[in-house]
């Protein structure tokens, strides 16, 4: 029978090509299939970020796991994305799925991992995530001593944001899109408007920060957060 090969979940950073671990960099070399989610007729991001590095003769499979279905149908799906991997790991082939940011912190890798991890032999390489990059690309230290920090998706009802945001000290708002506006009120209702920092597509080339009451809505993009950091302690 044949050894099996190893599943690697490998985080490759927010965009910025140098922000990748050096671990990350020496597996996705060795790796003969290279993995990554990748919706319909859109590059995928994680390969976009990496795609200096790769070899030129290593497999690549793409999968797509579709957000926002019902949770019967998703399984099916994401059981059928994900048999292509299984397969190359069953042949013996290691398979390096490349995640963007860290693969363990809202990483769609996870699907992978709970799907295939108790078959074949894993690691998790942790990556800089969005929550450590965008602070530092807008230059707001982000927490102090024992702050709570909150991390919040944007899809959430408007009174749970506001329940949330009103009982901690700093917070990142994920997922934005179309629910900008929504957020965007809110933190006006709070009077945390002028605290709060919005940044796009942080560390790649397409990197924008604009001030909040600047952002068009209709131009959100998914990869956007908004920072909310604590009040800076001298
Ligand atoms: C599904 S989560 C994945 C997070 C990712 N695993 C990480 O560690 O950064 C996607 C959300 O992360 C945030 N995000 C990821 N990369 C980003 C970037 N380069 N700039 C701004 N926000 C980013 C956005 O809020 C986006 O909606």
């Amino acid at each position: 029978m044949k050894t099996p090969g190893r599943l690697y979940g490998v985080g490759v950073g927010p965009g910025d090509p140098e922000l990748l671990t050096l671990k990350a960099l020496r597996l996705l070399q060795a790796a003969p299939v290279i993995a990554y989610q990748s919706a319909t007729n859109r590059d995928s991001i994680a390969r976009k970020i990496v795609a200096s590095y790769l070899t030129g003769n290593q497999i690549e499979v793409p999968f797509h796991l579709p957000r926002a279905l019902e949770p019967e149908k998703a399984e099916s799906i994401y059981d059928k994305e994900v048999a292509p991997i299984a397969e190359h790991l069953a042949d013996g082939r290691d398979v390096v799925v490349l995640c963007e940011g860290d693969p363990f912190f809202y990483g769609s890798f996870m699907y992978v991992f709970t799907r295939l991890s108790d078959k074949y032999e894993t690691e998790v390489v942790p990556g800089i995530s969005s929550l450590m990059a965008c602070p530092v690309a807008l230059g707001v230290p982000f927490t102090y001593y024992n702050d709570i920090l909150t991390v919040l998706p944007a899809p959430l009802p408007a009174e749970v944001l506001t329940t949330q945001l009103l009982a901690t000290n700093a917070a990142a708002i994920i997922k934005l899109g179309r629910h900008f506006t929504k957020v965007r009120d809110i933190l006006h209702q709070l009077g945390l408007a002028s605290q709060a920092r919005y940044i796009e597509r942080a560390t790649t080339t397409q990197q924008r920060i604009i001030p909040l009451d600047e952002v068009e809505p209709a131009e959100v993009p998914y990869f956007s957060m908004i920072v909310i950091p604590t009040k800076i302690r001298l």
